[in-house]
C-alpha cells in the first residue's frame, strides 16, 4: 500500500483516520431479504435504506465528512444573496483550477442541464472518452448526439493499461473530420470514467486532446466528479507526474480546460455541484440559467451548509493521504476477488469494484439484464445493495429495440472512510459464495418500464423460480445465519 510497508505478508489498506461517529446496520434474514427486493421490483435503487447491511449503490453524497467539514457547516453564512459562505467556496475552486468564473448548482446534472442547454442544439455532436447517463440524456433532450472515443483498451474487461479512460486521438480526428469542427458542441473528458468501471485518463491524454481541440478552435470541458481517483492514479501510476503534488497535478490539468464541471456529491465529499469556466462571454451565456433552474447565483441550490463543508472537502481532496482511501480500498477488494477466480474489471480503477456479469453469469442473455439479475442475487445473499451497470442502465432506441451495453457490470461502490475492512471482507465472502452457486442465478423481465431512465424507478420480475432457489441454498450452506 502507498506510504506504510508491512512486516508481514498481509498488506491492507491502512486509514489515516479514525472514527468518531457511527451508524447501526441492519441485516435482514436472507427470506426478508427475498421479500424485500420482490417489493423492491428487483430494483437495488428502490430497496429501503432499512433492509440494506451495506449500501454500495454509490458513492454519491454518501461519502463520510471529516471533523472539519462538520465544524465548517456551523460557521455558514446564510443569506439569499452575498454570502460569506458562497465567497469562499468560489475563492477555494479559483485557487485550486485558477479559473476566473464560477456558476454553483444543486448537482452533477444541473450542470450538465445548463452546459447542454447553451452549447447544445440540434445536430450538434459532442465526442467524449464515455458517456455518463445523465450527460447523455442532456445531450440528446437538447437534440444533440454524443461520440464515444475511448481507446480500445477502455472496453478490455481484464487489462493491465494503467489508463483506460483515456480518449483514442486518431478517432477524435475522425468525428471532427466526419462532422466538421462546426458541429462539434465541446469536447467532454470524464475523470475516472465512470460506466467503465472508475477508469482514468492521463494528464498526457489530456494535453493531446487539448492540442487537437486547439487546431479546430474547439472547447475543451472536464467533468470533474471523479477527480479525486483521477488525480491519485494520475500521480501514482504516471511516470512523469510522480514528482508533482497532487494541487500541481490538478492545476495542469486545469489549465488546459476551458471548463471544468462536477458533482460534489462525489467530488469534495458534500452535496452539490458547480461549472468553473474561463471565459466570460461563456459565463455570462451560461449565467442567465442559474436563477431559472437552480436559485440565485451565491447558492444554486446548495445549502450553505454544505457549501462550507464542500469548500473544506475540496482542499482536502489535494491532500494524497486523504484521496488514497477510497482506491486502496477497492485495489484491496478486487485483489482479493481475483484470487478467488471471480470475474472484475482490472486494474481496479476509482468510485468502487466492478464485477464482470457478462462473465460471472454468462448463461444470462443481454435481454435478461445480467447485470440487474446479480445485483439482485447479490442483494439476497448478503443484505450488499450494488447498482447495475449494464443494459438496464441503456436507454431503447426510438424504434423500441435494446441497446445492448458495451459491458454488463455490477458496481459496488466504495463510498469514502464509510466500511471498515471487515466489511469489505464480508462483502469479497458473500460474492464468493454467490460466485459457486451462479449458475442458479436467473434473468430478469420488466414489469414496469419507464421511457427515460428507466433504471432508476423500472420494475422487474424474475424469469423463473431462481430467487427460491437462491435462498434454499442459502439455508443450506449457512444454517441459521443473517
Ligand atoms: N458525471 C459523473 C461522472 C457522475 O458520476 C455523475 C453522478 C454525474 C455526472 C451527475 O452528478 O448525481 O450530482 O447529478 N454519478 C452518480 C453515481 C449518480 O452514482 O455514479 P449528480
Amino acid at each position: 500500500m502507498a506510504k506504510v510497508k508491512f512486516y508481514g505478508n498481509e498488506a491492507v489498506p491502512l486509514e489515516m483516520h479514525k472514527v468518531r461517529i457511527v451508524q447501526k446496520l441492519n441485516l435482514p434474514p436472507v427470506e426478508r431479504r427475498l421479500e424485500a427486493i420482490t417489493e423492491a421490483g428487483n430494483n437495488t435503487f428502490l430497496l429501503r435504506n432499512a433492509d440494506v447491511f451495506m449500501d454500495m449503490l454509490t458513492d454519491s453524497g454518501v461519502n463520510a465528512m471529516s471533523d472539519r467539514q462538520q465544524a465548517a457547516m456551523l460557521v455558514a453564512d446564510d443569506s439569499y444573496a452575498g454570502s460569506a459562505t458562497y465567497t469562499r467556496l468560489e475563492s477555494k475552486l479559483q485557487e485550486i483550477f485558477g479559473m476566473p468564473f464560477f456558476l454553483p448548482a444543486h448537482q452533477g446534472r444541473a450542470c450538465e442541464n445548463i452546459l447542454a442547454q447553451v452549447l447544445v442544439s440540434p445536430g450538434s455532436v459532442v465526442p467524449m472518452n464515455y458517456h455518463f447517463t445523465t450527460t447523455k440524456a442532456h445531450i440528446t433532450l437538447n437534440g444533440g448526439v454524443i461520440e464515444e472515443l475511448v481507446a480500445d483498451a477502455g472496453l478490455e474487461v481484464v487489462s493491465v493499461n494503467p489508463f483506460k479512460g483515456n480518449m483514442d486521438l486518431a478517432k477524435l480526428r475522425d468525428v471532427i473530420g466526419a462532422h466538421g469542427a462546426d458541429k462539434i458542441a465541446f469536447v467532454r473528458m470524464e475523470a475516472g470514467t465512470n460506466l467503465i468501471g472508475g477508469q482514468p485518463f492521463s494528464l498526457q491524454n489530456l494535453a493531446d486532446i487539448r492540442k487537437v481541440c486547439d487546431g479546430h478552435g474547439l472547447l475543451l470541458v472536464l467533468d470533474a466528479s471523479l477527480l479525486a481517483d483521477n488525480l491519485y492514479f494520475i500521480k501514482n501510476r504516471e511516470e512523469s507526474c510522480k514528482a508533482l503534488s497532487i494541487r500541481e497535478i490538478t492545476r495542469r490539468m486545469a489549465d488546459l480546460c476551458d471548463i471544468i464541471y462536477f458533482s460534489a456529491r462525489k467530488l469534495g465529499c458534500a452535496r452539490g455541484g458547480g461549472i468553473c469556466i474561463r471565459s466570460q462571454a461563456l459565463y455570462h451565456r451560461m449565467r442567465g440559467l442559474v436563477p431559472l433552474y437552480e436559485g440565485f447565483l451565491t447558492y444554486g441550490g446548495m445549502s450553505v451548509r454544505e457549501m462550507e463543508a464542500l469548500t473544506v472537502g475540496l482542499d482536502e481532496t489535494m491532500d494524497e493521504e486523504v484521496i488514497n482511501q477510497g482506491p486502496q480500498f477497492i485495489g484491496y477488494m478486487v485483489d482479493e476477488l481475483q484470487k478467488r477466480s471471480i470475474p472484475v474489471i482490472t486494474p481496479a480503477g476509482g468510485l468502487g469494484c466492478h464485477v464482470n456479469a457478462m462473465e460471472f453469469v454468462d448463461h444470462i442473455p443481454q435481454s435478461e439484464y445480467p447485470s440487474g439479475a446479480l445485483a439482485a442475487a447479490l442483494y439476497i445473499a448478503g443484505g450488499i445493495r450494488g447498482m447495475e451497470r449494464g443494459t438496464l442502465s441503456e436507454q431503447r432506441e426510438p424504434d423500441g429495440s435494446e441497446v445492448f451495453a458495451n459491458m454488463e457490470l455490477v458496481r459496488l461502490a466504495m463510498p469514502r472512510r464509510v466500511f471498515t475492512l471487515s466489511q469489505v471482507k464480508y462483502a469479497i465472502d458473500r460474492l464468493e459464495w454467490l460466485y459457486a452457486h451462479r449458475r442458479l442465478i436467473g434473468g430478469l423481465t420488466f414489469v414496469e418500464e419507464p421511457e427515460i431512465l428507466r433504471f432508476f424507478y423500472g420494475r422487474l420480475k424474475p424469469v423463473s423460480a431462481w430467487q427460491h432457489d437462491l435462498v434454499e441454498r442459502f439455508r443450506k450452506d449457512f444454517g441459521d445465519s443473517l
